[in-house]
């Protein structure tokens, strides 16, 4: 339930790539905290059908100042969570004039509009691939940032457009760095993209093949690589608190930074060993040369964003690993043993 204090019933909420996997979610969890919200998605790796029934959806670019001022207007929308993004590392470093134009020129059209609709709350979705190589236990969220990507510069870049906007236009803003997404809602608006460790290891199980580990010589305990991985559910429920937040200020004045994470690390190792029990087939892994640019271990800490919003996550990785399993099955109806 919205919370009685923030919580603005005149409010519409636009949320740009809202029929994405993370915008999905995020799109229900709002709804169910009772929220108004419009979705702008050009469905480039979008799905209308993610979209709860009778979610207003414009189709179009973040890039269409026009459409975007229409869409203000018509929708009388008081705040945005920018969600919408291209998102592959690897594309990223062929592409970068692609990367820098969707996801910072496409920002900055948002934030334009948004300011020039006298709109003064902003949610903007960054990643914990700002951080690039950290050599620390837990990462804070003034761990020097230093991105190994274009994508992972564009989220940067992208955290300071967003703080000097805030400030020269009055907007309160929050970004939130995810760090590694998995899991699913509802099998419907699990992840179709085979970018993350997850659906990786499904798609070389399903097809007969051990996953792959890259590296095993890494300093950790049983020498793989050790992430924080964090349920898409966790995340979107995160987006709630943050839009409270920031419906509790209207006078601007609000500049976040936050990690969503769990604050744990997990191996890749430990995943395989999940995955096995969850899918019932055998996961062991085929051990490959390491990937450039893989840092042993990079762990959120979740310190902040517990103090700032009282958020903390509350699923864990069986649960992520048994609801991707449940999508992936959904979509490749032969995978189940
Ligand atoms: N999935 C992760 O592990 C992860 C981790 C860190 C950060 N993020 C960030 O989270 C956000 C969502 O990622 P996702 O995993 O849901 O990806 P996704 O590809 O499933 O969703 C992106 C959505 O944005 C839409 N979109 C892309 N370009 C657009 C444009 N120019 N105009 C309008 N809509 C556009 C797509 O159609 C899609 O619906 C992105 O900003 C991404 O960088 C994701």
């Amino acid at each position: 339930m919205p919370n009685p204090t923030s919580y603005d019933p005149g409010m519409t909420w636009l949320i740009t790539g809202g029929a994405g996997y993370i915008g999905g979610h995020v799109v229900h969890a709002m709804r169910e905290a009772g929220r108004q919200v419009v979705v702008l998605d050009d469905l480039s790796t979008g799905d209308a059908a993610r979209l709860p029934e009778g979610t207003p959806l414009v189709r179009g670019s973040v890039l269409d100042r026009a459409l975007l001022d229409r869409t203000f207007r018509d929708h009388q929308v008081t705040g945005v969570l920018h969600v919408a993004a291209k998102k592959q590392v690897g594309e990223s470093v062929e592409q970068p004039f692609h990367y820098y134009r969707e996801n910072l020129q496409g920002l900055q059209t948002v934030l334009e509009a948004a300011a020039g609709a006298g709109v003064r709350r902003f949610l903007f979705s960054s990643s914990a691939a700002v951080y690039g190589m950290p050599d620390t236990e837990l990462v804070t969220e003034s761990t020097p940032c230093d991105p190994m990507s274009p994508y992972g510069e564009t989220k940067l870049a992208g955290e300071w457009l967003v703080r000097a906007a805030g400030r020269a236009h009055g907007i309160s803003t929050v970004a939130l760095r995810y760090f590694n997404v998995a899991g699913a809602a509802t099998p419907e608006l699990s992840d179709t993209g085979v970018f993350n460790l997850v659906p990786m290891v499904f798609e070389r199980l399903t097809a007969g093949e051990a996953p792959r580990i890259f590296g095993a010589d890494y300093p950790t305990p049983d020498g793989t690589c050790i992430r924080d991985y964090i349920h898409v559910s966790d995340i979107a429920s995160a987006h709630v608190a943050a839009v409270e937040r920031l419906t509790a200020d209207p006078e601007g004045e609000t500049s976040l930074v936050l990690n969503i994470g769990r604050g744990e690390g997990v191996s890749v190792q430990e995943m395989l060993d999940v995955i096995g029990r969850v899918t019932g087939y055998d996961a062991t892994g085929e051990v490959t040369p390491r990937r450039p640019g893989d840092p042993a271990r990079v762990v959120a800490s979740a310190d902040l964003i517990r103090k700032e919003l009282g958020w903390t996550a509350r699923h864990g990785v069986t649960e992520m690993i048994a609801s991707a399993w449940e999508g992936w099955c959904l979509r490749h109806p032969g995978a189940r043993r």
